[in-house]
């Protein structure tokens, strides 16, 4: 790869860019996980948590990717045999079900067209064909990082509510934490997944799950084999400020840093700035001729837009171009996806010039890869950029 000079530009939909603040955070030297300061340290993160998942539950942090937190969303509430409501939106929903499946669950799993988030309707219909209550836990990913796509997750409560059906809720956040609306306790989430690695900020390792009165009580007497991620053992260890094996330390520095940064910014400003990069983007994404993966403008993500190259086009060779030539890295285009779409990821430590110099970045690429396009996708980004402070 030749020197293009100055910075990678890290524009997949996670890991995203970790902030100076937070790599300085990060290179403290370890500490004593059983000691004073540790404990002092696991308190604090586990209390400043519960302000970004809008949740005065109980908070459980793993050393783990994001799959083990859908593992432990699973195994801390559910019963070999049990039966799960899914949805297939795209790779991650596809990824999450098949966990499912492996640990024995009857997965009930709604097909879809990877362009559009759950249906609440179905939702609603689905669980009150379930008279016998035999679904025990309906599982959505938020922001689906594999199709742009949002899923409306208060809309769902509301369908479930209107079924009168008593199944678990449990929410994918990976990649809506920290960077859109979200709000477990009002919205009626039971088990919320979140990893570390997007818009938190911070590098790929922690794993997260939080969790309701409502779960919990379902974890004393579900049956389903676990230790790593039991979450009894967790909660009675974190008490005192401490973990039941060794905890990540230094992501959990970057983690106080990353909190302490979003509190400063303040959650609305955050919400704010993801919207202006995904409006933003997706203008771009027009003005070029190309299609916005997400068909219903109301689910549109603001994290990451995934672009649809036209037919007879590799997206994969576009992204490779654009890496080679601007040491740029865009998101590929998973399972189904693949070759079709590349995902512009604009999410976590991002501003407007990151994004403009990015989608500078995806129009040159269109030119050199020879893909079809109308030149002006980013002026139409930097005009609404500039129109909207
Ligand atoms: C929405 C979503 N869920 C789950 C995962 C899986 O997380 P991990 O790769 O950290 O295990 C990802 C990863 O990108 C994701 O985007």
């Amino acid at each position: 790869m030749p020197n293009t000079g100055g910075r990678h530009f890290l524009q997949i939909p996670g890991p995203t860019n970790v902030p100076d603040r937070i790599l300085r955070a990060l290179s403290q030297p370890t500490l004593d996980h059983r000691g004073p300061e540790f404990a002092r340290l696991a308190r604090e993160v586990l209390e400043g948590l519960k302000l970004l998942f809008k949740t005065s539950g109980t908070i459980v942090i793993y050393p783990s990717s994001g799959t083990g937190a859908w593992e432990a969303a699973l195994v801390n509430t559910l019963s070999p045999g049990d039966k799960i409501l899914m949805f297939e939106t795209g790779h991650f929903a596809t990824l999450w079900r098949n966990v499912a499946v492996r640990f024995g669950l009857e997965v009930d799993f709604i097909l879809g067209d990877w362009r559009h988030g759950v249906d609440p309707a179905v939702v609603e219909t689905t669980l009150c064909e379930d008279k016998n209550h035999a679904i025990k836990a309906v599982a959505v990913v938020h922001n689906e990082t594999s199709t742009g796509v949002v899923s409306r997750i208060a809309e769902v409560r509301k369908a479930m509510d209107r079924a009168g059906h008593p199944a678990l809720l449990m929410v994918d956040t990976v990649s809506s934490l920290g960077l859109t609306d979200y709000r477990q306790d009002e919205w009626g989430v039971d088990v919320t997944v979140c990893g570390s690695q997007k818009g938190m900020m911070l590098p790929p390792g922690l794993g997260f799950n939080a969790v309701s009165e409502k779960a919990l009580k379902a974890s004393s007497s579900a049956r389903m084999p676990r230790s790593y991620w039991d979450w009894q053992a967790m909660i009675t260890a974190n008490q005192t400020g401490f973990f039941p094996y060794t905890p990540s330390t230094n992501l959990l520095f970057g983690l106080r840093e990353a909190l302490q940064m979003i509190q400063e910014e303040g959650m609305d400003n955050v919400i704010a700035r993801h919207n202006r990069f995904g409006e933003a983007a997706r203008r771009a994404v027009r003005t070029w001729g190309l299609e916005v993966n997400c068909l219903n403008p109301q689910e549109c993500s603001n994290a990451v837009t995934a672009v649809r190259v036209p037919e007879g086009h590799d997206a994969d060779a576009l992204r490779k171009k654009i890496l080679e030539k601007f040491n740029l890295s865009l998101g590929n285009g998973l399972g189904k996806l693949q070759g079709k779409v590349f995902r512009i990821g604009h999410m976590g430590d991002f501003n407007d010039l990151m994004l403009a110099g990015t989608l500078s970045g995806v129009e040159m690429g269109l030119a050199l890869a020879g893909v079809p396009f109308k030149k002006g996708g980013v002026q139409s980004a930097i005009d609404y950029l500039a129109g909207n402070e």
